[in-house]
């Protein structure tokens, strides 16, 4: 392994990037918002379009009726009024914003009579000006023709993340490289005799972790010793679903795609949390089984699990409860669900689970032939009983569970959704059971479906029914814990326990989704933590390990840098972000708030920061367990 200097400087080159990129993207000249002219009625923000309408009807007042393509089975909502044209050639005009997040449909009705004039589907650009022509066809008197007309050319709101995610990426690869570069010895000495003259790079070896001292165990280490089972691929794959959850909490950008999606369906947003719990279960599985192994009694295990999360929860409590923007709260509006809660309560469960059936010396494969291939799932029939059981008790209580005033089974968003029928049963059974057993102000007051579903309950994504299939999501990463442990001298047989875990879940995601956004018996939906959501994002998890397990702890192709460091560190990294969130530097007053870019800016360097917070802790040997 290279020295430790080496991954100074590779996270000093990272750091030192990211501020490039933040000149690159903040150089003037460039900005993508158009000259808001003095005489514009309308202030176009982040995300709009303005759309002319012309009327040229005479006598034929015309409703604008709008919403989202996506939005599924929803109401029109009235964008504007258009009032019949005064004078043959001269059009009534009014000016509109719309939103071009995604596709919208638009829906002409004559206003008196109620009837449709025309219909279209069109996906607006950013800061575009549009012009929609209504008016009588040549030929026919009764024809009439919707034209939508380009005025002004859109700006590409997606320039600046793939900008950024190229720059990434390069950055990766060449810290890789060099990386491998400086591992090779001669290499290595040639270039600290050259760079270790500069001033800046002593120092930053002296701060960030000295030559002498010992480097990062080797991949292979832990394979001859019994006790350590930690494992860097593991790490990594914590540090990139953390990385990315710091990243789309400080708001991604502003872009839909980075925050979650409102009800069914996935976005960037809506991957992170689940992995984490998937490798929250890995690692309670690799970590108990060391600890029983040095000989931990296990009445003991079962304190600290107990304790560990109460505290968990407390801190929780507190994360999700802040002062600044809301004023002072009082018990009667604390919230009480929240994503380390959420950890809390599924970390209690599946370690206790697994602590209960936990044999102090656990059965290991050495070849192939000297242990049944379903070793790991055999060996934990009971924890899959009780895991088949508790997702009975999610399916009942979800399909089952009468709930006053809306359809028994129901999973929609409730508001604008289901043609605006049942608009206070968002969530359905989750929801009700949360409402009935927490009370409206103990849960989240902003959930997403407000965005394109207007819906107006409170609902939490984190409520209590989701917990059960956290605890199978956390279960399924045991399920890979126990893969790298029993199997851990057979990469090959590793890595075809991986695929056919990945295909498996994959296979009852489509089945369950019927490969759809919404039509399928349960959707993917983050809000619900429905089964379907659960199986794809344990797929995926699986897929992933597939890819990091040889590339980072078989080969040691790649180090796992930077996402290795938020890894180590991931409670004060997480708890980090959320309290400082709107302290310098991690947000600053924008130039122009309106623009994606300058947000992009903020949030990646907010998140580079934290990497680089990891990375100073981790050379510093300082972590935060609880
Ligand atoms: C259209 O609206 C205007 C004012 O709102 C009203 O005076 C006019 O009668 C309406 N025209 C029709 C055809 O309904
Ligand atoms: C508009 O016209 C259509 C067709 O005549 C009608 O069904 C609909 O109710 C009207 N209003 C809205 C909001 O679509
Ligand atoms: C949009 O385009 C129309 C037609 O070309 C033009 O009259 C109007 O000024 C433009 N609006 C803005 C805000 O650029
Ligand atoms: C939904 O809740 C709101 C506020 O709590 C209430 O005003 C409204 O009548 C309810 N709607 C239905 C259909 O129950």
């Amino acid at each position: 392994m290279s020295g430790t200097g080496a991954a100074g400087r590779a996270l000093a080159a990272l750091l030192l990037a990211a501020s490039v990129l933040s000149a690159a993207l903040l150089a003037p000249g460039s900005s993508p918002t158009p000259d808001l002219g003095k005489k514009r009625p309308l202030e176009l923000k982040m995300d709009q379009a303005l759309l002319l309408i012309h009327n040229e009807l005479p006598g034929t007042n015309l409703t604008i009726y709008w919403n989202f393509d996506c939005c599924y089975h929803c109401l029109l909502q009235v964008l504007v009024d258009v009032s019949q044209s005064r004078k043959p050639g001269e059009p009534s005009i009014e000016a509109v914003a719309v939103s071009t997040q995604h596709g919208s449909i638009l829906q002409l009705n004559d206003t008196a009579a109620e009837k449709q004039v025309c219909r279209l589907e069109y996906k607006f650009g950013e800061f575009g000006n549009y012009s929609l022509f209504v008016k009588h066809t040549h030929d026919g008197v009764s024809e009439i023709a919707c034209d939508l007309v380009v005025n002004e050319k859109p700006v590409d709101s997606n320039l600046p993340v793939s900008i950024a995610f190229l720059v990434g990426l390069v950055l990766i690869i060449v810290v890789s490289f060099l990386r491998f570069a400086l591992s090779l010895e001669d290499f290595r000495d040639w270039i600290s005799k050259a760079i270790n003259s500069q001033e800046t790079d002593g120092l930053i070896n002296s701060e960030l972790g000295s030559p002498s001292r010992a480097g990062d165990p080797p991949p292979e280490a832990w394979r001859q010793s019994a006790a350590p089972l930690r494992l860097r691929s593991v790490d990594t794959f914590r540090g990139i679903a953390l990385t990315l959850m710091v990243f789309v909490n400080y708001g991604g950008g502003r872009y839909w795609y980075f925050k979650h999606a409102s009800w069914n369906g996935l976005t960037v947003a809506d991957l992170v949390f689940p992995w984490f719990v998937f490798i929250m279960g890995s690692s309670i599985f690799l970590s108990m089984t060391s600890v029983l192994q040095r000989g931990c009694s296990k009445f003991r295990l079962l304190g600290k699990i107990a304790w560990r999360s109460f505290l968990l929860i407390c801190i929780g409590i507190v994360i999700v409860n802040p002062n600044y923007c809301l004023g002072p709260l009082s018990w009667e509006k604390t919230r009480i669900p929240g994503v380390l809660q959420r950890l809390g309560g599924t970390y209690f469960v599946v370690a206790v689970l697994e602590l209960l059936f936990a044999k102090p010396v656990p059965e290991i494969c050495t070849s192939e032939r000297s242990c049944f291939s379903l070793l790991d799932i055999t060996s934990s029939w009971p924890q899959w009983l009780f895991i088949l059981m508790l997702e009975g008790v999610w399916l009942a209580l979800t399909f089952f569970l009468p709930v006053p005033g809306c359809p028994t089974g129901y999973l929609g968003p409730g508001g604008l959704g289901d043609w605006g029928k049942y608009p206070n049963c968002t969530g359905g059974a989750a929801g009700y059971i949360d409402r009935l057993l927490l009370g409206d102000h103990h849960l989240y007051q902003h959930p997403s479906s407000a965005v394109l579903y207007h819906t107006e309950v409170a609902y939490d994504p984190e409520g209590i029914l989701g917990t059960i299939n956290s605890i199978v999501m956390a279960f399924l990463g045991v399920q890979a814990g126990k893969i790298l442990l029993y199997y851990k001298d057979q990469t090959k047989g590793i890595l075809i326990r991986f695929a056919t875990w990945g295909c498996f879940l994959g296979f009852i995601s489509v089945a369950l989704t019927k490969a759809s956004e919404n039509e399928g018996f349960i959707p993917v939906n983050k809000n619900l933590w429905s089964i379907s959501y659960v199986t794809t994002l344990s797929s995926f998890a699986f897929f992933i390990l597939l890819v990091l397990y040889p590339v980072v702890d078989v080969k040691g192709l790649w180090t796992g840098t930077p996402f290795f460091y938020p890894g180590m560190n991931s409670i004060l990294v997480y708890v980090g972000h959320e309290v400082f969130a709107s302290y310098f530097p991690f947000q600053w007053r924008l130039g122009n708030n309106q623009s994606h870019r300058e947000h992009l800016v903020q949030n990646i360097v907010a998140t580079a920061l934290w990497v680089l917070i990891a990375y100073v802790l981790y050379k510093k040997k300082v972590f935060w367990k609880i």
